[in-house]
């Protein structure tokens, strides 16, 4: 592989990742991951952000850096806007063959790079707004946006052609198929690259919502010819739309979600899953979009995401031991560790003898700050009478989440 050139001396050396790992150990990829190195030439070389060390990505990353003729000891620094091993964990090789290269993050970043790697020297820390020349027409700005994702994070600007360097913060899921920049991208993966980018949105950034429109109003006021985040597609026809994919995102946990429904279900013994269908019957009535999962078998990757963007969710669950049936307890546990706020929610379920589910589901919502619909619950099996309940509940649900104002 070849480097590919964003502007005249900054170039992508970034690397695809096709791997069956989980990314963090736990979200599955099962489109890869792109992990996006960039090399910027002046009169001095900088390599902003490296990779994991993954399914040979170090060895593909010095292909690319090989392929624009500069060697590993000719790079003068290596800038680490986030500290996060999937950007990072190669600089403790690239130390080792190419120990020239000064090695500069946030404060709170070059503490990180000693506790991770165990590097001390050759580090450099730089303030928010401080400028590196590196000669050649080429300057870096330096600007700190603590918490998108981590509290040492910060992107990197080149003044003199606008690039902006965002790290996490503009990133998707997936790996580049074939191409690098959203010009590139043909009418039919459009799909594929939202999906991917709002399921690492709600996977990776949820829960950093408020810092991602805070930095999204520190960078009101410059000038980007292009978005080079440290994941996914390069945005050089249209930056500002990623911004605004983002910012909608960021969106989601005030309450201005997308007027569609979540449904969650599981069962043990099939009576809940009766009421399911009931349910189903009366959101579909109302045309609402509706994606459904099956729990404890569907990833909570793609639930959390399917989670964050709608404002509607549908929670099928049975009693099981005086609570929630666990696997569905544990997904609304994920939903709260992400602080998926302000939602609609309607709960049903099967009950043996007295129930509980129902209380630990409310805590739950109040916790959410989820407006509840009355719920439905029922002995054993539904009867005819509790399963046009269901349903006209269920279409009454949806109609609310149509109506959103
Ligand atoms: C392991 C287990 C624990 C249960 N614990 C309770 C309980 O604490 N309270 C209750 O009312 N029902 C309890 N039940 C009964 C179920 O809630 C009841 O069978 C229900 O109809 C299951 O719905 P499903 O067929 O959708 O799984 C329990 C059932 C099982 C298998
Ligand atoms: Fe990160
Ligand atoms: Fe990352």
């Amino acid at each position: 592989m070849t480097a590919i050139e964003i502007k005249p001396g900054i170039w992508w050396i970034g690397v695809n990742v096709r791997s069956h790992d989980l990314f963090e150990g736990l979200w599955p990829i099962p489109h890869g991951v792109s992990l996006n190195s960039y090399l910027v030439k002046g009169e001095k070389t900088a390599i902003i952000d490296l990779v994991r060390e993954w399914s040979g990505s170090s060895r593909n990353l010095l292909t690319q850096l090989h392929s624009t003729g500069i060697a590993p000891q000719d790079v003068d620094y290596v800038i680490l806007n986030h500290l996060e091993p999937d950007h990072t964990e190669f600089v403790q090789n690239f130390r080792r063959i190419a120990p020239q290269a000064v090695i500069i993050s946030t404060p709170k970043g070059i503490e990180m790079t000693k506790h991770f790697f165990g590097i001390t020297e050759g580090l450099k820390a730089v303030e928010d707004g401080e400028q590196l020349d590196l000669g050649g027409g080429k300057r870096l700005l330096f600007v700190h946006t603590p918490f998108v994702h981590w509290p040492e994070t910060m992107m990197t600007y080149e003044l003199t052609t606008k690039v902006l360097f965002s790290c996490d913060a503009f990133g998707g899921f997936g790996a580049l198929k074939g191409i690098l920049f959203d010009d590139q991208v043909q009418e039919s993966d459009w799909a594929f690259y939202y999906d991917e980018m709002l399921r690492y949105y709600a996977n990776i950034v949820a829960n950093f919502s408020r810092m991602v429109l805070r930095a999204i109003d520190k960078l009101a006021g410059t000038e980007v010819s292009v978005i080079a985040p440290s994941h996914g597609l390069v945005w050089r026809k249209n930056p500002g739309e990623v911004v605004a994919y983002y910012k909608k995102f960021a969106e989601y946990p005030t309450g201005k979600a997308e007027k569609g429904i979540t449904l969650l279900w599981s069962s043990m013994y099939g009576n809940t899953k009766i009421a399911t269908d009931a349910v189903m019957r009366g959101i579909a009535r109302e045309q609402v979009p509706m994606e459904v999962f099956e729990v404890p078998l569907a990833d909570e990757s793609y639930i959390l995401a399917s989670v964050f963007k709608n404002k509607g969710v549908v929670v099928g669950a049975p009693t099981y031991e005086t609570k929630l049936f666990p696997p569905m307890a544990h997904v609304l546990d994920s939903i709260m560790r992400k602080n998926m706020t302000n939602k609609k929610v309607f709960r049903y379920g099967s009950y043996g003898w007295s129930g509980g589910a129902q209380r630990e589901f409310d805590a739950i919502a109040q916790t959410l700050k989820w407006e509840q619909f009355t719920p439905l619950e029922f002995q054993g099996a539904p009867t005819l009478e509790d399963l046009h309940k269901a349903e006209e509940l269920a279409a009454a649900f949806a109609r609310s989440i149509r109506e959103e104002g």
